[in-house]
């Protein structure tokens, strides 16, 4: 067995509780829709292709022998958001956790972008988790429940990224909200984390991040200190545990889980990784001189 798909929660971690997953339809909000269901847990999964969700839920039900409910959001759309929470309580009755994770995004030097490619960016990740964050956060303080959001970032959040621009501006607004609201909404027991995964491949990012030969010209796993892309059970399992009661005292984290990935790019000296075995003597030699002159 791959060593880095194991499961990592207790049987029934999720049990009886019901989550919402925007985008669970495809990539990793499918895969951590799949371990929610493996836990116990009821699964919303929401994006604008009924089709692509009716299909997933029923390879998943299959599965896993869970229960997923199927409903067409587009996340930019107040009134679908709020129609969809409707939905999702008239079937389950009750909401513990919102997965924020629909998203889009495409390479494209900034020049090129139209005004609306920039909005379209912006309105489905930064607009779109306001718009579940802010329905499903004003059902909790009215009902007087508590729950927890779950926010996927990336790491260029906090580092910024060229050729993603509308993305990065879009995800560090996410972060932001989240860091807030976990500590605006403490006081009503709702819980704010995010996860910032580095690359995991899904069908969905890499035909926009890396099209065509680009994945071989541009090998993530060669530049990730671990020499690997991560694992789609690695990420639903830190999910898995920030949705959880497990981690009912963790609030406004970001966890990042990357291999490392964005420090390789920040530490100054990290380049020094290319300078060969054999060649460390005769550089201690030659710094070991100077301090004797
Ligand atoms: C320049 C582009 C473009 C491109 C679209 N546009 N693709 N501009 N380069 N490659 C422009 C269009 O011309 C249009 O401009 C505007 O953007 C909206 O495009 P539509 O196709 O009409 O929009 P829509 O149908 O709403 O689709 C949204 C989308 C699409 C974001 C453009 O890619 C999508 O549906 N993506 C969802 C899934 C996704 O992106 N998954 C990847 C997430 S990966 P005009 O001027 O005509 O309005 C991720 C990982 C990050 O976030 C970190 C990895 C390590
Ligand atoms: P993906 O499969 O393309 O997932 C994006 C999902 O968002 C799709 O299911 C899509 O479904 C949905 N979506 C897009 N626009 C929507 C809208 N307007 N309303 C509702 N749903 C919408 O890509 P992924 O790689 O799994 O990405 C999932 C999350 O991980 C994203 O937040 C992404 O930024 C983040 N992430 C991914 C990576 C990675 O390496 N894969 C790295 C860092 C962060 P429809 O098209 O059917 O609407």
């Amino acid at each position: 067995m791959n060593p880095y798909s194991k499961s990592m929660l207790r049987e029934n971690a999720l049990k009886d509780k019901v989550a919402i997953v925007t985008g669970g339809g495809s990539g990793l909000g499918k895969a951590m829709t799949k371990y929610f269901l493996q836990l116990g847990a009821k699964v919303v999964i929401t994006s604008r292709n009924l089709e692509k969700l009716q299909e997933t839920a029923k390879e998943l039900e299959d599965e896993t022998g869970g229960k997923v409910l199927c409903i067409a959001c587009d996340v930019r759309n107040w009134d679908e958001v709020e129609a969809m929470k409707e939905a999702t309580l008239t079937e389950f009755g009750r909401i513990d956790i919102l997965l924020n994770n629909a998203a889009g995004n495409f390479i494209s030097p900034t020049e090129r972008l139209t005004h609306s490619a920039f909005d379209s960016i912006l309105d489905i990740v930064l607009k779109g988790t306001k718009n579940c964050t802010l329905s499903i956060g004003k059902h909790w303080i009215d009902a007087e429940t508590p729950g927890t959001v779950l926010n996927i970032v990336t790491t260029y959040a906090w580092t910024g990224s060229a050729y993603v621009v509308p993305s990065a501006c879009a995800k560090a607004g996410v972060l932001a909200m989240t860091r807030s609201l976990a500590v605006e909404w403490g006081k009503y027991n709702i819980r704010f984390n995010a996860i910032a995964p580095g690359p995991f491949p899904t069908k969905g990012a890499w035909d926009r991040l890396l099209p065509g030969d680009m994945k071989d010209k541009f090998d993530l796993a060669k530049k990730n200190p671990l020499k690997r892309v991560g694992e789609h059970q690695e990420l639903a399992n830190l999910a898995a545990y920030l949705v959880s009661d497990f981690s009912s005292f963790v609030n406004g984290e970001v966890v990042t889980i990357d291999g490392g990935e964005w420090l390789q790019g920040a530490g100054e000296f990290n380049m020094l990784e290319e300078v060969p075995q054999e060649m460390w003597d005769a550089l201690e030699a030659m710094i070991k001189a100077k301090k004797s002159n």
